[in-house]
């Protein structure tokens, strides 16, 4: 099946978040889309799927022209879309979940779960989808969930996937198995639509490359004649410097200090077992491990979020362990949570009111009986420029936002008043190369200034280029240690320690 996308434009209010898009999706094939935050991806993969309906232009299947009033309509046509943020019911099983708003039409007239079990199966099978039926979702790693986003839309018999910056969340491990299965679909003669904004990941596994900047196809090409840097230009329409500007490592006094730190997982497994460590004014400490060796839990303890069975933090000498996230604030510790949606912002807030979720009761914004919102407009206003979250207005709800301009609009909240630490948990996740390099930028700032940095983040390479201290954990233990100013650090070996090798 082939789809041709012509003329799109698509708009919100004043906003033109595509223009005259032409684009070709070819059976068989990986059309790796690239562009900006908020360039208008998601935008036009959203009407492609029948989401949004087009201001102008006109989609074609197999040379017909084709008008969807809805999902439901792309999905019968055979175009289903995996979305940048999960659409999964936590409490239902992967079977309930896949059958889930399905209408018993054709092969599924007769809908029930055990037809549903066995196709989930065989789907797995004939994909290389491996995923238990009958797991309730919300006990399932995010690479397993996406799993089923895809059985989902395969079960619905769609020839054309777009999968919206599915690598975002995963692993290296779980990217590589995911390729595998991109790869086994392509095959089986799916057309793909592959949205990063992970450049090797791009020229890794596209077959054409289609650059789409502040609305319009910029550009499209072939992954062999093309390199990092070209398409970072394409996007962005300058070059732009992957490397990291890091003043010298001028460690103060100890700001952070952990010790015997003991903390819970929701289900009361051990998700941090007796941890020690200290982090310096002045210091960025990195940690690395694979997803779910308890760095979550780690974090969100140390934000007041979860609590502390035994152990103690202390901040700057006084022990906060049982201190609440409203007072952690207060001493100037900032928190980027690695869930931008669950725990960052509210979607149905304005963006202006985003901005002071955890300062908004206090000098300047209000003393005490009112909030001055003109104070709060202008000073969101301001942060939101330095930072570049493109939005229409301070009053657009944060849900409007690309996904990547709501993870930067809470690193603006964040960074942008007088801190002493920040705990940041995948600072850069869904950003784009430009935003990426701002945002390291803005950290490594904080670390010239004097503030402590602790950063989780599950791209490796992220936290070499930032970390003055590397810690690796695993199974909620820290399992080694690394000082890059001390000895050159080997990327395979910390690879190793995340994997639980003795090192
Ligand atoms: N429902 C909506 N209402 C109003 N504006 C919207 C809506 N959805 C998207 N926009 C705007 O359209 C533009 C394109 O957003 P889109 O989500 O398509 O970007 P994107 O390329 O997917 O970015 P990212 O890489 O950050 O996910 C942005 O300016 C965004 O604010
Ligand atoms: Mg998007």
């Amino acid at each position: 099946m082939r789809v041709e996308l012509r003329n799109i434009t698509k708009r919100f209010g004043p906003v033109v978040a595509n223009k005259g898009v032409n684009l070709t999706i070819e059976p068989g094939q990986v059309l790796g889309l690239l562009g900006e935050n908020g360039a208008g991806k998601s935008t036009l993969m959203n009407v492609l799927c029948g989401l949004y309906s087009p201001n102008e232009g006109e989609i074609q299947i197999d040379g017909q022209s084709v008008r969807f009033a809805g999902p439901g309509e792309a999905i019968r046509a055979g175009i289903g879309m995996v979305h940048q943020h999960f659409m999964l019911v936590p409490v239902f099983t992967v079977a309930e979940n896949v059958i889930l708003g399905i209408e018993p039409v054709g092969r599924f007239d007769h809908l029930d779960l055990t037809t549903a079990r066995s196709e989930v199966s065989r789907l797995s099978a004939e994909y290389g989808l491996a995923v238990d039926p009958d797991a309730i979702i919300e006990t399932l790693p995010v690479g397993i969930q996406q799993r089923v986003e895809i059985i989902k839309v395969l079960f619905r018999e769609a020839d054309v996937l777009i999968l919206d910056e599915p690598t975002a969340v995963l692993t290296p491990q779980e990217v590589d198995e995911f390729f595998q299965i991109v790869r086994s679909l392509c095959e089986a003669g799916k057309a793909i639509v592959f949205i990063t904004h992970k450049l090797n990941e791009i020229l890794d596994i596209s077959d054409r490359i289609a650059v789409i900047r502040r609305g319009e196809i910029v550009g499209t090409g072939d992954p062999k004649k093309l390199a990092r840097p070209d398409l970072a230009e394409m996007m962005v329409g300058h070059p732009v410097d992957f490397d990291v500007a890091r003043a010298p490592f001028v460690p103060g006094d100890v700001i952070l200090g952990i010790q015997d730190l003991t903390v819970l997982r929701d289900d009361g497994a051990v998700a941090v077992d007796d941890i020690s460590f200290q982090v310096r004014s002045g210091e960025v400490v990195g940690i690395a491990g694979v997803q779910g060796n308890g760095q979550s839990a780690l974090i969100e303890a140390l934000a007041g979020l979860r609590r502390v069975v035994s152990g103690q933090v202390r901040f700057d000498g006084t022990d906060i362990t049982q201190a609440s996230p409203r007072e952690r604030h207060r001493l100037g510790i900032a928190h980027i949570p690695e869930d931008r949606q669950r725990a960052g912002l509210i979607g149905t807030f304005t963006v202006a009111e985003n901005m002071v979720l955890d300062s908004y009761y206090a000098p300047p914004y209000s003393a005490g009986t009112s909030i001055d919102w003109g104070r709060v407009h202008t000073d969101a206003a301001a942060v939101a420029e330095q930072y570049d979250v493109r939005t229409p207005s301070v009053h657009t709800s944060a849900a409007h936002l690309s996904g990547g301009n709501q993870q930067k609009l809470v690193v603006a909240r964040e960074l942008s008043r007088d801190t002493r630490f920040v705990i940041a948990g995948q600072p850069t996740r869904g950003l784009d190369v430009g935003s990426i390099a701002f945002i390291h930028e803005r950290l490594m700032a904080a670390r010239d200034e004097g503030d402590g940095l602790l950063i989780v983040s599950s791209e490796l390479d992220e936290i070499m280029a930032l970390s003055d201290r590397i810690l690796v954990m695993f199974k909620g233990r820290i399992v080694a240690e690394y000082a890059p100013h001390d000895a050159p650090v080997d990327k395979g070996d910390i690879g190793l320690a995340m994997a639980g090798a003795r090192v």
